[in-house]
This record gives structure tokens, sequence and C-alpha cells, in this order.
């Protein structure tokens, strides 16, 4: 039996990847996206999750969410993923709409509806989260597990205490570490270790349409930016659904995890205590990332993919 996932995103670039490994894989059950505002805004998300969803042939109910944080103005990453959110990489129109209803209503009523069977993975702010937690607290017991890319326990990416999908809206993701599940933080540390390097995209080559008319131009993008330059872009958010595909691709640690959300140059972090007591840890931190693996995982799921587009 598959293992069903519902997916939160913001896409964005990673977001697309993650997307992607996520129906390429047949051990995993896509049974929802749900969208939020983040890398760019939300009209922008869930188009593209949209577009992506009929790009891959995949067919799955998308509910859009929150266009904004819980408090704060909107931060965006206009710069990492390009003005539309796919480095300007304009797939064709998408032909269904999303469905009716908020992603949050959407979060809970199927989390409800399959208690302990759904993996939920956050690869955006968490601003969705938060509120469904708000809204039905029992969550937090439905999810089979909680999976975020976010946070970091050494340096941020948005500036250097915060990571971006935590800094985007922190009081959101104080709510979801707090909540009261076991949180797995595929944080920055992890996400580093998956880069897009040219020998990975050596071996995307061979992809057709996946590669020449979404992997190529939005690979080349993200590359473009200053962090990724010298060691190639790192594909964060597929790092999470990595994870939930196969657990043993990421080492984790316990940890106490706390959000800043009132420090003047720490707003956002995510401050780490592995020397917690048990009865304090909140997190299963990620740490290690079996690379070679991953890719393998990755490369794998993108052929099924690419074997399903029409010529
Ligand atoms: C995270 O921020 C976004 O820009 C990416 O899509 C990813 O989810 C990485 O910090
Ligand atoms: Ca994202």
């Amino acid at each position: 039996m598959p293992k069903k996932v519902l997916i939160d995103c913001d896409p964005g670039i990673d977001d697309a990847l993650a997307l992607a490994l996520a129906h390429g894989s047949p051990e995993l059950d896509v049974v929802g996206v749900t969208t939020v505002a983040g890398n760019v805004g939300l009209p922008h998300t869930t188009n593209n999750a949209l577009c992506l969803a009929d790009f891959y042939g995949m067919d799955v109910p998308i509910a859009a969410g929150a266009g904004r944080p819980l408090v704060r103005e909107a931060l965006t990453a206009g710069d990492v993923h390009g003005g539309n959110g796919l480095g300007g990489v304009v797939l064709p129109a998408a032909t269904a709409r999303a469905i009716d209803g908020h992603a949050v209503d959407r979060i809970v009523d199927e989390l409800a509806a399959a208690p302990g069977e759904i993996s939920l993975v956050a690869i955006g702010p968490l601003t969705n989260i938060a509120l469904a937690v708000r809204k039905e607290p029992r969550i937090v017991e439905w999810a089979r597990e909680f999976v975020v890319m976010g946070g970091s326990y050494t340096r941020g990416n948005r500036n250097p205490a915060a990571e971006f999908n935590v800094l985007a809206d922190p009081e959101a993701a104080a709510v979801a570490f707090d909540a009261g599940w076991r949180t797995t933080m595929v944080g920055l540390d992890l996400t580093a270790q998956a880069r897009a390097t040219a020998e990975v995209r050596e071996r995307f080559g061979a992809l057709g349409r996946l590669e020449a008319e979404l992997l190529s131009p939005i690979l080349d993008f993200y590359a473009q930016h200053r962090q990724y330059r010298a060691e190639g872009p790192a594909v964060h958010d597929a790092c999470a659904v990595a994870h939930v595909l196969d657990p043993g691709l990421l080492s984790t640690v316990p940890a106490r995890v706390d959000v800043e959300t009132h420090g003047r140059f720490t707003s956002g972090m995510t401050v780490t205590d592995f020397d917690a007591p048990a009865e304090r840890c909140n997190a299963d931190v990620a740490t290690v990332l079996d690379t070679g693996a991953f890719w393998n995982r990755v490369l794998t799921a993108f052929e099924r993919v690419a074997a399903e587009l029409p010529e």
C-alpha cells in the first residue's frame, strides 16, 4: 500500500521538484496539494501548482490557502525563484481550477477522514499548518507524521539567523513546532547536502520534455542565485518528500526546537537544543543525507514522470 501524503507548498522551483518526486514515486499516494503564499504570492503559487500537476499528469485536488502570514507583511523570494515562482518558465495554462474551499479545511478534513494514515509535508511557510492546528487541534493526533522543510541549526539562508520558510511566518512556525506532534525538521543543514550539481544534471539529460521544458530552464535560473553558484542549487523541498518516501535516506537527531519570534536580528531562527531531555524534545532534526541514494530516488521518480508525458 502506498503511503498517503498531503503536500502544503509554495511553488517555487524546489517545490516543483518535490511534487515531481512525489508523483513519480509509486510508494507515495499524493492525496492532496495545498498552496500558501511564500516564494511568490498566492495567485502564483496556486497557479504554479495547477500547471505543474497538469504537466506531470498528476490527478490531485489542489486547494488554495493563506494569502499572507499570520501577523507580518508578506516576505517573498522572487530573487531565488523568479517573479512567477518558476524562474520565468511559463507552462501551458492549467486545465483544472483549484477546488472550492480553503486549504486549511482541506488539511483538517483529509486528516480527519484517515486518522493515522496521512503524512503531512510542509514545504512552504507554515501559515496553513498553524491555522489548521488552531482550527482543529486533533490533527496533531491524526497526522501519521509531520515533516517540515524549514529552519536550520547552524545558519540561515535569508539572513544569518533564519531560513526562508520559517522567517516568512515565524508566528505560524512557532505554532506548528509547539503543536504537540513530533516534527521532522528537514532544515538547511540537511538540504545543503542535496545539490543539483553538473553531474546530477547530466543524469537528467535523458528525461525528454521533462528536462527540456522544465528541469533545465528552472535549474538554470535557480543556479544563478549567489548562494548556489559555488556548489549548485540545493533542492530543499525534495528532501522533505524524500524522507517520507524512504526514511532511511536521512539521519535524524532528537532535539527541542523553539522558533524565535521576537529577536531584532534573530526572528525566524529555529533554536535547536540537541541536549534537551527526551521529554522536552519536540522534533527529529535531519542531519545527514545519503546523497547518492537520494539522487537515485529522484532520478528514478523523474524517469517515471518523464515516461508518462505525451510526446
Ligand atoms: C525554502 O524556501 C523556499 O524558497 C524554498 O522553496 C524552500 O521551501 C528553502 O529555504
Ligand atoms: Ca518551498
